[in-house]
């Protein structure tokens, strides 16, 4: 039985695209707290600033002090609503902090170290497959009850296409998107955050977690108990398992599609994710889960 190793995740977890992807036609949010006093003043927060690397298509993102500055844009303003709900309910993922004089979102700084791509082997136990499925289902539970302002616009890049608003789903939540530190494992980059199916959060996250690519060494029934210690830890009904796989499959087509498509519009940031390879990758992975739905759904149901 081979078993995983950290280094083949990062292998397999470096060739495809993180999910987001600036939007054409970025919209700056309010720049200052006159023109949205909710936000509050954050002018004294001018002090030094260091880059964060790790992200994949925002490269702006710095530190300042106990902050995080991300470029903002027109779902900023929900996204921060959301964020303050989660806070309320001490959900943890960043605070909303408001906007910066350069009309940048300000969070709070999450210590601790990203899991993509350094510390990839906190995911080779059943048990953090476990941990990850609850701190999802965690999320969708505090979601609960939330009502988005009637105006808010929420990005598509990510956003499922049935048009369900089941949930206010994260649409990125996968190890790149993951900080482990002294307070436990915190998921960042709300910025994808769209209503849809609570189905379509997890495919994607038990694609990205369990590492359910072609070249995967993970044995057959490694990979099934992973599966299950993910849908366990989400406390997802064995029913509803083999239903999960096949919306891991329309998941993961739909953004290779939306990759291809949005470069074909000419944005030159998705065209550039399409020539590195990116869309491919996540077509082949969509397809490695559709040849081997029915075995790993029988195996899930022994
Ligand atoms: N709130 C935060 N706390 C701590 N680190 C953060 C935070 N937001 C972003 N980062 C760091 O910055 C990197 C890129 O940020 P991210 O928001 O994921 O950008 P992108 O939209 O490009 O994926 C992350 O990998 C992480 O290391
Ligand atoms: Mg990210």
């Amino acid at each position: 039985m081979r078993t995983l190793t950290a280094e083949w995740l990062a292998t397999a977890l470096d060739a495809p695209a993180r999910v987001g992807a600036s939007e054409g036609g970025r919209v700056h949010a309010p720049s200052s707290a006159a023109e949205n006093p909710a936000w509050g003043d954050n002018r004294h927060m001018s002090e030094h600033e260091q880059a964060l690397e790790g992200g994949n298509l925002n490269p702006g993102v710095v530190r300042v002090g106990d902050t995080v500055r991300r470029s903002a844009g027109s779902w900023t303003p929900a996204v921060h609503d959301l964020l303050q709900h989660l806070a309320d309910r001490s959900y943890p993922a960043p605070r909303p902090l408001g906007i910066d004089d350069d009309g940048r979102e300000v969070l709070t700084f999450i210590p601790g170290e990203c899991v993509h791509p350094d510390n990839l082997d906190m995911l080779q136990t059943d048990s953090s497959m476990r941990r990850v499925g609850r701190l999802i289902t965690e999320y969708h539970r505090a979601q609960t009850g939330y009502v988005s302002p009637p105006d808010a616009l929420w990005r598509k890049d990510g956003q499922d296409p049935t048009g369900s608003t089941e949930v206010i789903a994260h649409n990125d939540l996968a190890p790149w998107n993951l900080i482990s530190g002294p307070t436990g494992w915190v998921f960042i980059d709300w910025d994808l955050a769209a209503p849809g199916r609570r189905m379509w959060d997890l495919a994607w996250a038990l694609h990205s977690f369990v590492g359910l690519w072609p070249d995967s060494p993970i044995a057959h029934d490694d990979t099934v108990r992973r599966i299950a210690a993910f849908c366990d830890g989400a406390a997802i009904d064995h029913s509803d398992r083999p239903r999960l796989l096949d919306v891991v499959v329309e998941r993961t087509r739909h953004h290779s599609l939306m990759l291809r498509s949005r470069a074909r519009e000419g944005d030159a940031e998705y065209q550039r994710l399409v020539d590195d390879g990116h869309a491919h990758a996540w077509e082949q992975g969509s397809n490695h889960v559709a040849a081997n739905r029915d075995r790993w759904a029988s195996a899930l149901r022994a």
